[in-house]
Order: structure tokens, then sequence, then C-alpha cells
């Protein structure tokens, strides 16, 4: 495996296994205010950001190359309100949308077909995940300054469920 795309893996490795660190941060601060359905929605989150890391990790090992782990930077914890997270979310996704495309643009300069193929995957799983947010951070600019319906919000938060990617 080409050694830059190689290493650029390993860095986009570490930015979800930091979007991980961010949501479970997040799901803390859900967990703190009683919002067990938002939590909840973090938790899949969360499962969802590891399952992205393990994605590419193992596709590094596949093509005979090595990963090479990096700290993990301590995320943000002071959220002032639930529209407050979600619009960070959101911001958050809007990056790692950025990140995927640099990392396919490596994948292009060094014309691995096959790591081009694996990241079309990545850059559609962040449409969806750019959509999921957008609607909860419309329901919730609806909801915010009226608590039965951010209650009403959480319960729905509360159905999500992980269902573990097929990647690639
Ligand atoms: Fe792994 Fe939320 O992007």
């Amino acid at each position: 495996m080409n050694e830059k795309l190689q290493n650029a893996f390993c860095v986009q490795i570490n930015k979800e296994l930091y979007s991980a660190y961010l949501y479970l941060a997040m799901q803390s601060y859900f967990k703190d205010m009683n919002l067990d359905g938002f939590a909840n929605w973090m938790s899949v989150q969360v499962q969802e950001e590891l399952a992205h890391a393990m994605g590419m990790y193992n596709y590094v090992f596949e093509r005979g190359g090595k990963v090479e782990l990096m700290s993990i930077e301590k995320p943000a914890g002071d959220f002032s309100s639930p529209l407050d997270v979600f619009e960070k979310v959101l911001e958050h996704e809007k990056y790692v949308t950025s990140l995927i495309n640099d990392l396919t643009e490596t994948a292009e300069e060094v014309k691995d077909r096959a790591a081009i193929s694996l990241l079309q995957w990545y850059i559609k799983e962040q449409v969806e995940e750019e959509a999921n947010v957008s609607n909860v951070l419309g329901n919730l600019k609806l909801a915010q300054n009226d608590p039965r319906a951010l209650l009403l919000l959480d319960r729905e938060l509360a159905a999500r469920t992980f269902v573990a990617p097929v990647i690639g």
C-alpha cells in the first residue's frame, strides 16, 4: 500500500475515533440532563463512528499495510443546550465530510482504485449522516422552547438502534 495513503488512512482512523469520543461526551451531557432518548441517539452514533474507524483499520491490514495509532484529542464537554449540541454535531460531520473528500483525493493522486472504491461508501455515508443530523436539528429548532415537544422528540430518538454497517 502506498505510504502516503496509508498515513492518510491512519489520520482518518484517528478522526473517526475522535468522533466516537466527541459523541460519547455528548451522550454524557444528555445522560446528565435525563434526556435518555437523546443519549441513546448519541450512543448509536458512537458505535457508528467506531465502525467507521474499524472499517478503515481492517482495510489497511487487508492491503498488507500497518496502522499507527495516535493520541485521541480531548473532546469539548461544555454544551449550552440540546440545540447547541446538534449544531456542533452538524458542524463536525461537515468537517468529517471534507476529510473524507481529502482522503479520496489522496487515493486518486496515488491511483489506488480499491481505496477509491472503499471511500465511495464513506462519501455516501457522510451524505446520510449529514441528512440525519439536519433532521434532528430541524426538529430541535421547533421544540427548543417547548418542554413537551422536547420530551416527545426525546422519546422518538430513544427508538434509534445500531445496525452494524457493511462497509465497502
Ligand atoms: Fe464517521 Fe460521522 O462520520
